[in-house]
């Protein structure tokens, strides 16, 4: 089954088509024809998740699938959140927005945090959607090379490494991405 993905993150690419499987062959934006930078307006991830799926759907009629996601830190009232990727301000510069949340969280004692994860699968027009969550905690400094975003100031509960510590095939099955990706193939096996 081909899903298009509506994003221009190659990471998130990689990680979706790892935990896809060869069953389904993800298609990227640019493999259909779209070159566009899709809007991103919406003041949730159920909101931002299914308006990125939308746009692809209304001018390709293709199915497809469109994630957003973002980390919520519990003492900053669930920010950065939505605006994740450009919480210091310029879109995907995650080494600013890594060195403002570290600043932000000086001297504050409780770190704890989780990513989420909200995918909007379009089928035949139709909306569904997938939340997976991973909860833990921002790390005082920065460790590992891997993964992208905040990835290397996060570490999952439960474990003394962060994402950016932790390969792909560690990382997905326990991530955000990996648990609302989880409950899409139940349901895309089950129809
Ligand atoms: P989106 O592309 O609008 O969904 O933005 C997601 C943003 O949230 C990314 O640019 C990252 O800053 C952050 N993010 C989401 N998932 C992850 C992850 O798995 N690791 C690290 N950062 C993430």
């Amino acid at each position: 089954m081909k899903l298009c993905l509506a994003t221009n993150n190659a990471h998130k690419v990689e990680e979706l088509q790892a935990l896809l499987g060869e069953k389904f062959q993800l298609q990227t934006l640019n493999e259909i024809g779209c070159f566009d930078d899709i809007p991103e307006t919406a003041n949730t991830f159920d909101g931002n998740s299914l308006q990125k799926a939308m746009y692809v759907w209304e001018r390709f009629q293709i199915d497809c699938i469109a994630d957003d996601s973002g980390l919520e830190v519990d003492t900053l009232n669930g920010e950065p959140g939505v605006f994740s990727a450009r919480y210091a301000g310029e879109h995907g510069n995650h080494a600013k927005n890594i060195e403002k949340l570290l600043e932000n969280l000086k001297g504050i004692e409780n770190r704890a945090a989780q990513f989420r994860s909200v995918i909007t699968l379009l089928i035949d027009g139709e909306s569904h959607f997938f939340e997976g969550i991973i909860r833990g905690k921002i790390t005082q400094e920065r460790h590992g090379e891997k993964g992208f975003g905040y990835d290397p100031i996060f570490m999952p509960e439960g474990y003394d490494r962060t994402f950016a510590e932790m390969t792909l095939e560690e990382k997905n099955p326990i991530s955000h991405r990996g648990l609302a990706v989880a409950k899409m193939i139940d349901f895309l096996n089950q129809a």
